[in-house]
């Protein structure tokens, strides 16, 4: 059902996720206990500095967290009303790039250089969508014009290295949308593109998603591209979420510190001649996380409750934040 704002069906139901790494240097609690919904027609943002656990959380999702040293240790993936972590193999091979597809980080190693766009884009639908011949071809020829790829019907016999590498992001994206997922996750879609090509991504991703009414999932360590692209935002550290609600609302008025500090980090217009904040200090190592609050060493905030860590506050507006400032 439609929640009170209009918004879609809730099609993704991730509660109290772990992902867990058995190294020789401990167990790497990589995803300790994330919940989240996405609905319908829906973009969140899942934001957090390098070794947060964001690309672990979107692994997990999709199955495919690196197993040894990985193993999902707990939790439920409720997708369209199922748990894909009670999935066997061959069931997650039917829906993995399907009903819930993933864009990669690097459009380099996204694709394989010695095959051509062709057989790249049309794998997907090959194997989903039992497409062969004149219907595969014409449908990957749909999909590049789709995601303005100029000149289609000439393109697809092309390899990668005759792409740009804005092309070969867009190509990503068509691979990503070609089965006409449920929910698809943008993994870190924009780092090695500049500012204009990447605002341009963005932008043809949110026209997708216009059409087709795809569910969003957007990882990435910043914020002005959350604030820009997202309904919704889950703030991770150290393996959890720390702060999750309405982009806006959190931009405007962040309820937990490690959120103020990432906002605070974002460069404006008007600052560009000075030097950009940082958040001072680094976070913990996740094999042997400090007791309490793992932001506690880094908090300007932090106070004797800290070295307890702090339940999940529920605030005004659906926010939530896990820090004592919140207890009331
Ligand atoms: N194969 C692995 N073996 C052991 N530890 C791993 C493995 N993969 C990831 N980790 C650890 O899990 C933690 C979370 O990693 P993850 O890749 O999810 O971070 P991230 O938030 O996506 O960072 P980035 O912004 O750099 O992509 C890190 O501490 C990382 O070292
Ligand atoms: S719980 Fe304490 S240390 Fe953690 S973010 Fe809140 S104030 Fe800072
Ligand atoms: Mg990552």
């Amino acid at each position: 059902m439609p929640d009170a704002n209009g918004r879609g069906d809730v099609v993704l139901d991730v509660e109290d996720l772990r992902a867990y790494f058995f190294t020789r240097w401990g167990v790497v609690k990589a995803v300790d206990g994330v919940s989240f919904q996405l609905r319908r027609g829906e973009t969140l943002g899942i934001v957090g500095e390098s070794g947060s656990g964001k690309s672990v959380t979107s692994l997990s999702m999709m199955r495919l967290v690196p197993s040894p040293p990985g193993q999902i240790v707990g939790g439920r993936v409720m997708l369209d009303g199922e748990d894909v972590l009670r999935y066997s193999e061959g069931q997650m091979e039917k829906i993995r790039g399907a009903k819930i597809a993933m864009v990669l980080q690097d459009p380099m190693t996204a694709l394989n250089p010695v095959f051509n766009i062709d057989s790249q884009v049309g794998e997907a639908l090959r194997i989903h969508k039992r497409l062969s011949g004149s219907a595969l071809k014409s449908q990957v020829v749909d999909m590049l014009r789709k995601v303005r790829i100029p000149a289609p019907e000439a393109r697809v016999r092309d390899y990668p290295h005759q792409f740009s590498g804005g092309m070969r992001q867009r190509v990503v994206g068509a691979i990503g949308i070609s089965c006409d997922p449920v929910v698809l996750i943008a993994d870190e879609p924009t780092t090695s593109l500049d500012a204009t090509v990447q605002a341009q991504y963005l932008r043809l991703l949110k026209d997708l998603q216009d059409e087709t009414g795809v569910a969003i999932i957007f990882i990435t360590h910043d914020f002005g591209i959350v604030a820009k692209m997202c309904d919704r935002v889950a703030v991770m550290y150290a393996g959890r979420i720390v702060e999750q609600g309405d982009v806006r609302q959190i931009f405007n008025n962040p309820s937990h510190p490690y959120t103020e500090a990432l906002i605070n980090s974002v460069p404006r217009m008007e600052e560009r001649n000075d030097r950009l904040y940082s958040i001072p200090g680094q976070p913990p190592p996740l094999w042997d996380l400090p007791g309490g609050c793992s932001f506690a060493p880094r908090c300007e905030y932090a106070h004797e409750r800290c070295v307890e860590y702090p339940p999940v506050y529920e605030l005004a507006g659906g926010q939530t934040s896990a820090c004592w400032l919140r207890s009331g």
